[in-house]
């Protein structure tokens, strides 16, 4: 095994970028090597997200690749193992193998903890296996802390899975009810990371603010004691959460928010719609007057804090009143980036057999109404920093070109510096030169 290369491909939110990591983790333990090349890998790891159907089929489009080159390398003699992992392997199973029986391991979100004995078994015996238990607990206790992604920046998971139920979303089926990682777990893969270099911590959970976990005395803890715990790790700068639900909210996060200075003052915390009737025929338990009450409380908690969102457009029902809701809402908060979306039909959900009377181009004019007032208020925010101070944590990993370095302020904007020093791993204060849509660019550090 120990000459084996493997190559994994990430889609979806930063739980499957996690679980990711954990997956290298896990092959890397095995003395199997990690490569970029998909040609050259002899075990090909897709994680996949069944969120919207565009992210569905990009798991088929991507099997198609794999397909051609898995009959390549075996006119070499060459044997590659397929592995689909992730939220489609979890909600389809079976369906995998039939659409692509050139796949060889189906494993469902929560099942990552096999995947050792997994690869042995293929290895020795060409066999196909599907796992798709929901069992979280052993999915974090058995996989073995690791060193190798030593990251600046970290993901934590700390929450997984669902129970709320929006009538269009599939994340309850394909990550399973919702579960809360122990502190004393949490507190010690944080030391872990922190002691291997991480210097901010972004704490993850489909609903992170619902966190529940136990302490060592068996007291429950919420999102807000677990920050005030997390608070206390010497070299740990920065903590920031999501995604966070308007629900979930609670005191002791806002307090969190006012005391803990490590906590950044970012907060993505998603609407959806700015019509009540929408939210109601989603299921989302809460209504604009509500999310208002709570935007004020965060306010009153840290006064600077910036603020995104997700945002569906053309759910079923969804009239032109209620879409310019929507549009109010953005003009009252003013995110300051926000990710949105036209509604996708997900099998499965509450929503499915929805009657849509929208027509595909109405929806696609109110994306684009809505993402030009997203886009202004965005370099609105960018454009007051120019001539101002941020701080920012440089992380270069992933940047292309020398002399350059690249950060993320308190806000989380991206931060460009051109300077031939490397900052990589330090948090400076930066004067601002120059703004863009998505990101601000400075000479100079203070
Ligand atoms: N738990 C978070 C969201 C997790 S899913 C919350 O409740 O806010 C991430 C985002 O994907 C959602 O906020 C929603 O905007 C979008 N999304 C989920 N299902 C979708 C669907 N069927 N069609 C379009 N967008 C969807
Ligand atoms: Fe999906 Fe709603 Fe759960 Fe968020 S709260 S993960 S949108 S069901
Ligand atoms: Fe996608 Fe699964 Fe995340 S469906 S958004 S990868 S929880």
């Amino acid at each position: 095994m120990k000459n084996k290369k493997f190559n994994i491909k990430t889609f979806g939110c930063q739980m499957n970028v996690y679980d990711s990591n954990k997956i290298a983790d896990i092959f890397l333990n095995l003395g199997f090597k990690k490569t970029l090349s998909i040609e050259d890998s002899d075990i090909n790891i897709i994680n996949t997200c069944h969120i919207r159907d565009k992210a569905k089929q990009k798991l088929y489009s991507e099997l198609g690749k794999l397909y051609k080159l898995k009959k390549i390398r075996q006119k070499k003699n060459k044997k590659t193992v397929i592995i689909v992992a992730g939220c489609v392997a979890q909600a389809e199973g079976r369906e995998i193998f039939k659409r692509a029986p050139f796949v060889n391991i189906v494993v469902g979100s929560q099942s990552y903890q096999k995947l050792s004995y997994l690869i042995r078994k293929e290895l020795e015996n060409n066999n196909k296996f599907i796992e798709l238990d929901f069992d979280p607990k052993s999915k974090f206790d058995d996989i073995p802390q690791a060193n190798f992604n030593n990251k600046i920046s970290s993901y934590l998971t700390i929450q997984e899975g669902c129970n709320k139920f929006c009538k269009f979303c599939v994340v309850p089926y394909t990550r399973g009810p919702e579960y809360s990682r122990p502190v004393n777990e949490i507190l010690s893969e944080a030391e872990n990371l922190v002691d291997n270099g991480t210097k901010e911590i972004i704490l993850l959970g489909q609903n992170v603010n619902a966190y529940h976990g136990k302490n060592k005395d068996d007291k429950e803890f919420n999102l807000g004691k677990l920050i005030y715990g997390l608070e206390k790790i010497k070299g740990l700068e920065r903590i920031r959460y999501m995604t966070a639900h308007p629900k979930d909210m609670h005191d002791d996060l806002y307090d969190a928010h006012k005391n803990v200075k490590k906590l950044m003052p970012f907060l993505h915390l998603p609407i959806q719609s700015g019509s009540d009737k929408i939210l109601k025929l989603m299921n989302r338990n809460y209504n604009v007057k509500d999310y208002l009450k709570i935007i004020d409380k965060i306010k009153k908690s840290r006064n600077d804090i910036a603020f995104s969102s997700d945002f569906i457009v053309g759910y079923p029902g969804e009239t032109h009143k209620d879409f310019q809701k929507t549009l109010d809402i953005v003009d009252k908060i003013k995110y300051v980036q926000s990710f949105s979306f036209i509604y996708s039909p997900r099998p499965g959900t509450a929503a499915y057999n929805l009657k849509d009377r929208i027509s595909n181009q109405e929806k696609k004019e109110r994306l684009s109404v809505l993402q030009e007032k997203l886009k202004f208020y965005q370099e609105e925010f960018n454009k007051n920093f120019i001539r101002k101070k941020l701080s920012v944590l440089f992380n270069n990993s992933s940047k292309k070109r020398k002399n350059q370095n690249l950060g993320y302020s308190q806000y989380m904007q991206l931060v460009r510096i051109n300077n031939k020093k490397n900052l990589h791993g330090r948090i400076e204060e930066i004067k601002i030169e120059k703004s863009f849509y998505k990101s601000l660019e400075a000479n100079l550090i203070i």
